[in-house]
């Protein structure tokens, strides 16, 4: 699905379909009057017979006769001051109709109502990323993909010429979102005997070179070298070798500190010795979701062309039973130098993460961001709407808690304070990898903050946002928005 902006008047359009946005079930807004006037008077004869609902995500489709084809109603509630659940309501069920229309092309004015608190921007932000995402397909192991063709394949979003340098951009911007989003869910959906460490590690050398980035991938040899025996030890049940990623894009001067994110790329989790149940175990095929967003984040990143500094590093490794695998018990010494003692081999996620946390000390950041499908206790404390958010400091979670209400890819903070540390107690290392039921998830990023200093960091746990269960089972792309938008922000800032 290809997007574009038009600066041009309506009364020379030309098109399959136009999509008019309806207040009220019968209010058009000003080009949709100059359009109903050209088709004498169709529009409002089909809107006066009471055929569209006034309720938001309703659609009536007109056919017209010339130059434009058809007209798609779409309503967006009674409020002229669109709130925004509404307007999201009405794209997407635009998206819905549109791809049961035989129509190819498209133009869209349904910007031109306006949404409570959104500018035009954000408006066509929005069509572009729904559009985007409602035209995703990964039928690459169908052996008969169904071969219906993605429909509308072109979407105009007409504008005035005042906006269009700015409208162009932002919608450039939009589909460099998309893409990074896209391959989130590519990486995310590929099962476990595809998407293994190594090749999370040529994605990387293949994006690299793509986009102009640096990438190094460490082996176990060199991980060894560094110390990094907490990650090695969940690396070593498993026939696939460990890898630690490290991607950078120079987007500004090489005197600016980068922001850094790390990924959880776990590519399959199985628990390990501590093995998980069988129901269900085949969605731990997405337990490298974040290291996905790291890798969609940087793609989107490096097409925007962000002026900024950008560092991912992802620990991946696969985290299997064997007779080589880690036991409950076992005590290994981080490349921190704190040991850990393993009570539960299927708490993996942090100890990859903690010496990928130490690693990444060597860039300097400004900030660190981790992503992780870190807890099942995420789930059970926020369900799959908001991703879980961990911060030491205000000022970031206020950052990254503005960029997920902007992208619609929200998070909520949860606590992260001193009481809930005293549950690591170990009576054998430094610290336990697990710290009892109560508040798994505090517990969890609590662990990740003892490895997590020197600089500003905050934590994202994913685990409910990153893909979907049931019927529609797949990858969401999340927090690639969220991130993306904190980091657009960054290089405005
Ligand atoms: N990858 C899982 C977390 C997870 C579970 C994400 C279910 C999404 C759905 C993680 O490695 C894990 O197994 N965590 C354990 C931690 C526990 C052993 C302290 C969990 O959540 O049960
Ligand atoms: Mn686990
Ligand atoms: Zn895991």
């Amino acid at each position: 699905m290809k997007f574009s902006t038009r600066a041009a008047a309506v009364d020379r359009l030309q098109t399959d379909c136009v999509w008019l946005p309806v207040l009220g079930g019968s209010r058009l807004s000003p080009s949709g009057k100059a359009i109903d006037e050209r088709c004498d008077g169709a529009i409002e004869a089909a809107l006066a017979s009471g055929d569209l609902p006034a309720k938001a995500g309703a659609t009536l489709l007109v056919r017209l006769s010339g130059p434009i084809g058809r007209a798609l109603l779409v309503s967006l509630g009674e409020a002229d001051e669109v709130p925004e659940k509404a307007w999201n309501e009405a794209v997407r069920a635009a998206f819905r109709a549109g791809a049961t229309i035989a129509a190819s092309d498209v133009a869209s004015l349904l910007h031109e109502v306006s949404v409570a608190g959104r500018d035009i921007g954000w408006k066509l932000r929005s069509q572009v990323v729904t559009g985007r995402e409602s035209a995703y397909r990964f039928d690459q192991f169908k052996s008969k993909p169904d071969r219906q063709p993605i429909r509308p394949a072109r979407v105009t979003l007409m504008i005035e010429r005042a906006q269009a340098g700015e409208a162009s951009s932002e919608v450039a911007r939009a589909v460099a979102l998309a893409n990074g989003s896209d391959l989130a869910r590519d990486l995310g959906n590929l099962p476990g005997n595809v998407c293994t460490p190594t090749y999370l590690a040529d994605t990387a050398k293949k994006l690299g070179s793509e986009f102009g980035l640096k990438v190094e991938v460490l082996g176990e040899k060199q991980m060894q070298a560094l110390k990094m025996f907490s990650l090695l030890a969940v690396g070593k049940g498993s026939e696939q070798p460990p890898k630690l990623i490290v991607v950078r894009y120079q987007g500004a001067s090489a005197r600016q500190a980068p922001v850094a994110l790390v990924g959880k790329g776990i590519t399959f989790d199985t628990g390990g010795i501590s093995l998980k149940p069988a129901a269900e175990m085949d969605e731990m095929k997405y337990d490298m979701c974040g290291a996905a967003s790291v890798l969609g984040t940087l793609r989107a990143v490096a097409e925007m062309k962000l002026k900024i500094n950008l560092v991912g590093v992802i620990a991946a490794a696969e985290n299997m039973p064997s007779g080589r695998a880690s036991k409950p018990g076992d005590i290994v010494t981080s490349m921190s130098g704190q040991t850990i003692e393993i009570l539960n081999t299927d708490a993996e996620g942090r100890l990859v993460l903690c010496d990928a946390l130490t690693y990444v000390k060597r860039f300097k950041p400004r900030t660190v961001v981790d992503i992780a499908t870190l807890t099942g206790a995420c789930i059970i404390a926020l369900g799959h709407h908001h991703s879980g958010l961990f911060a030491r400091e205000d000022a970031l979670a206020a950052e990254l808690l503005d960029a997920g209400r902007d992208s619609g890819d929200t998070c909520w903070r949860l606590p992260l304070d001193e009481p809930y540390q005293e549950q690591l107690k170990s009576p054998f290392a430094d610290v336990a990898n697990i710290g009892g039921r109560a508040a798994g998830s505090v517990t969890a990023a609590c662990f990740l903050s003892r490895f997590a200093d020197g600089y500003d960091w905050a934590h994202l746990d994913i685990a409910g946002t990153a893909w979907r269960s049931g019927a529609n089972k797949g990858a969401s792309g999340r927090p690639v928005p969220l991130l993306t938008r904190f980091l657009v922000g960054r290089s405005e800032g």
